[in-house]
């Protein structure tokens, strides 16, 4: 059985998808109840609470878990205890660029390679999925507002990062490795608006924020660190944030899925 946390999210909802459809026994875990398919178990557990989510570790082979919480040991420990042998982190490309800001997720890579189980860390690259952030203002006025609009960077699918997961889970050949997962190209937020006006069959306008005017909305949901880390990754992206990874295509037989699917497949979301 493979326990899969964050699993209503956009990675997690997808992961979820493509176990039960193999033929694996899958509990989904979130805090707040969800759809799951048929003859997956829902856990309503906290990750901040580890012993919220002890009842969906008992039984399983398998965790995958999300960065989230303070205690990644709590979660760790009570993996080992209940029996699980493997662990698959979903991380962040920025704990590789930079770990004095990504030190949240670094602390539970951290604790993954010392749990004594067999563990792969996936560090994600930005999420083709943020784009959700301009579903209102591309449903009431067709645009779409971010900074840096001509700074590229090779976001990801989520249904890559999911179909990744699903691998990593059930191979043992990736236990003890750390996989970088982007998108196949370098695309720009203003050619992320244009694609979704293609998918969506009208033209989506691109407003450039400054970075004064971004820095104030995100830190409405973010704190500021992680802020500040956000907006030099956006704005001056190192080139090892530019660069296309090759390990979806190693791990999957096949090129990551262009921005241009993601949208294609989320047009219902702005329309
Ligand atoms: N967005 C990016 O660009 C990016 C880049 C690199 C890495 N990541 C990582 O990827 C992860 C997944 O992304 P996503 O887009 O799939 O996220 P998402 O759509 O926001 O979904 C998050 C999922 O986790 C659950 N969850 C959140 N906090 C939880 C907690 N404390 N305990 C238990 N479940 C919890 C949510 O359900 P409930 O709210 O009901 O609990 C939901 O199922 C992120 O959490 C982040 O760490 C994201």
């Amino acid at each position: 059985m493979i326990v899969v946390t964050g699993a209503t999210g956009n990675v997690g909802r997808e992961l979820v998808r493509i176990l039960a459809a193999g033929g694996e026994r899958v509990t989904a875990v979130s805090r707040r109840p969800g759809l799951v398919p048929e003859g997956v178990r829902h856990h309503l557990g906290d990750l901040a609470d580890p012993q919220s989510i002890a009842p969906a570790l008992e039984g399983a082979d398998a965790l995958f878990l999300l960065v989230a919480g303070e205690d990644p040991q709590g979660i760790l420990d009570r993996a080992a205890s209940a029996g699980i042998r493997r662990v698959v982190l979903l991380s962040s490309q920025g704990v590789g660029t930079r770990r004095e800001v990504y030190a949240h997720p670094a602390r539970f890579e951290d604790a993954v390679r010392r749990s004594g189980l067999e563990w792969t860390i996936l560090r994600s690259g930005g999420l083709d999925s943020n784009a959700y952030a301009w579903a209102e203002s591309i449903r009431t006025t067709r645009t779409a507002a971010a900074p840096f609009g001509d700074v590229g960077l090779p976001t990801v699918d989520p249904a890559d990062i999911a179909e990744v997961a699903a691998a990593v889970l059930r191979d043992p050949g990736h236990a003890g490795r750390t996989h970088e997962l982007t998108g196949p190209a370098p695309i720009t937020p203003r050619e992320r608006a244009a694609a979704i006006g293609a998918a969506l069959g009208e033209p989506v306008r691109f407003v450039e924020q400054t970075r004064e005017e971004a820095r104030a909305r995100m830190l409405t949901f973010m704190p500021e660190p992680v802020v500040e880390g956000t907006l030099a990754i956006l704005g001056e992206p190192l080139p090892a944030e530019r660069e296309p990874s090759p390990a979806v295509r190693e791990i999957l037989g096949r090129a990551p899925r262009p921005f241009a699917d993601w949208a294609a497949r989320s047009a219902p979301a702005f329309r």
